[in-house]
């Protein structure tokens, strides 16, 4: 008999939790004008508003941060954290900086210039943020399987190799300096990747002479997929599995706040020493030295020990078998989510959840104020509140995915937390025809609205 599966560590410290009423939860979310980003984290019981730099460090990483160095150029916290960056990617130069979007904001300074174009598998918020702030143009050319909650395809994240010769069939070749390969893709829904895709990706790139840079927040979780899906990655281990992926890129930025396994950090690694050069200009204006780059040497210590920590088979499969439990517990419900399941979030398809509200009182963001309400969970609404309006008919812009998404912080929530968090699911599911209305928009910014909007129930 195989024995089930448990977590592959034990817990040394314990962080108390408020577990509020609904009355409490009522009132609290008005206070808050019903935007789950204004709540008090004391008002929340199960977390699940990111995964980005919430999760657990090891009793390891605890160690480095007493032996931080704290020396402004050339610690031994930087290091062992260059010397890991190096050892995983295979990549030449290393330059910290604070998070991921700063990265971005150090190498697309050097990388991106007006009129550019910068295609890739749905790029992240701030990385297509960073990419139209210098007056680039960010193209998506993630294959059509991503945006049906319903089709099953093992690596949803691809890029279409059709779309992606038509963006450089039309284009001038110069305005394509680089693509970006998001690993695991979080907004296609933390789907992964394949190593063929990106080998043939980084093969049309080059005849192109295109440079090809990984966003690697989640790239140790696309790994663990690669191994689990497909043909020919099944003995290697996830480092070797890492090693070759990067092979067929030309460097990476990564928010270390995911799998890197700290609270804050990020990274940029490179092969070219003119961009190299040019970028560490940057990171000294913005970011700090660069043998620092915004990180606490203490930090870039504990940063080195989680990035092997994240590659360590037993803690992915852990990882990932808490999210798919969670996931294909609610699909066993009828809970309509997307699937497969990502690597670090489940995603519910509010459209088919609650169909019974008009889609112009906001049918993600109502779901996900139920749930706070029920259950004391806050998520984040990924639907017509986050896509904003129109810049030039200033009308709602409905995607085509209206989605609530609960992201799974690492190593932070126990099996229980997650049978929890199902049954919260299922009550709001079995009741789901009584929701007739939900929210109007009562005060809104006229960009990123969705971090300070304030809504009124209807
Ligand atoms: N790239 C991806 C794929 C991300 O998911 C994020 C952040 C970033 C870049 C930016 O990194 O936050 O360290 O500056 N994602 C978080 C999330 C915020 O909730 O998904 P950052």
């Amino acid at each position: 008999m195989q024995l089930p599966y448990a977590e592959p560590y034990r817990i040394k410290m314990v962080e108390p939790i408020y577990q509020s009423t609904i009355e409490e939860r009522k009132k609290w979310i008005k206070e808050a004008h019903y935007n789950l980003f204004n709540l008090k984290s004391d008002q929340v019981y199960i977390d699940l508003l990111t995964d980005s730099g919430t999760g657990a460090m090891s009793d390891r990483q605890w160690a480095e941060v007493m032996l931080g160095d704290e020396s402004y150029a050339g610690s031994r916290s930087f290091q062992k954290l260059d010397n890991a960056v190096k050892d995983i990617t295979g990549y030449k130069y290393f330059i910290p900086s604070h998070q991921g979007r700063a990265a971005e904001n150090v190498l697309f300074s050097a990388m991106v210039k007006e009129g550019d174009i910068i295609p890739g598998n749905s790029h992240f918020d701030t990385t297509k943020g960073h990419i139209e702030f210098r007056k680039g143009q960010a193209i998506d050319c993630t294959i059509d399987e991503a945006y049906d909650t319903d089709v099953y395809h093992p690596f949803k994240g691809n890029i279409d190799l059709k779309k992606l010769q038509s963006v450089i069939d039309n284009n001038p070749i110069d305005k394509i300096p680089f693509l970006i390969i998001t690993v695991t893709c979080n907004t296609a829904g933390g789907q992964p990747v394949s190593m063929q895709n990106i080998k043939a990706v980084s093969a049309l790139c080059r005849r192109h002479g295109i440079k090809v840079i990984f966003d690697a927040a989640r790239y140790a979780e696309n790994c663990f997929f690669i191994k689990g899906r497909e043909d020919g990655y099944k003995d290697k281990t996830i480092q070797e599995i890492a090693r070759e992926m990067y092979s067929y890129g030309d460097g990476m930025t990564m928010s270390a706040k995911k799998d890197g396994l700290v609270n804050m950090g990020g990274i940029i690694a490179l092969n070219d020493e003119d961009i190299y050069n040019n970028a560490v200009t940057f990171n000294i204006m913005y970011e700090g030295f660069v043998t620092y780059g915004g990180m606490s040497g203490r930090d870039m210590g504990a940063l080195a020990v989680g990035l092997y920590e994240a590659l360590d088979y037993d803690y992915l499969a852990s990882r990932i078998t808490q999210v798919q439990y969670l996931g294909e517990k609610m699909a066993e419900f009828g809970v309509p989510v997307q699937k497969p399941i990502g690597g670090h979030a489940v995603y519910l398809d509010a459209n088919k959840f609650v169909p019974t509200i008009p889609k112009e009182e906001f049918r993600a963001q109502s779901l996900a104020i139920e749930l706070y309400i029920i259950a004391g969970i806050r998520s984040v609404e990924i639907g017509t509140i986050l896509a904003d309006r129109d810049p030039v008919t200033r009308e709602n812009r409905y995607p085509e995915l209206e989605l609530v998404r609960l992201a799974i912080p690492r190593r932070t929530y126990t099996h229980n937390h997650m049978e929890y968090l199902a049954a919260a699911l299922k009550r709001i599911y079995d009741t789901r025809h009584e929701a007739k209305s939900g929210y109007r928009i009562v005060w809104e910014a006229p960009i990123m609205r969705h971090f300070t909007v304030k809504l009124d129930k209807i």
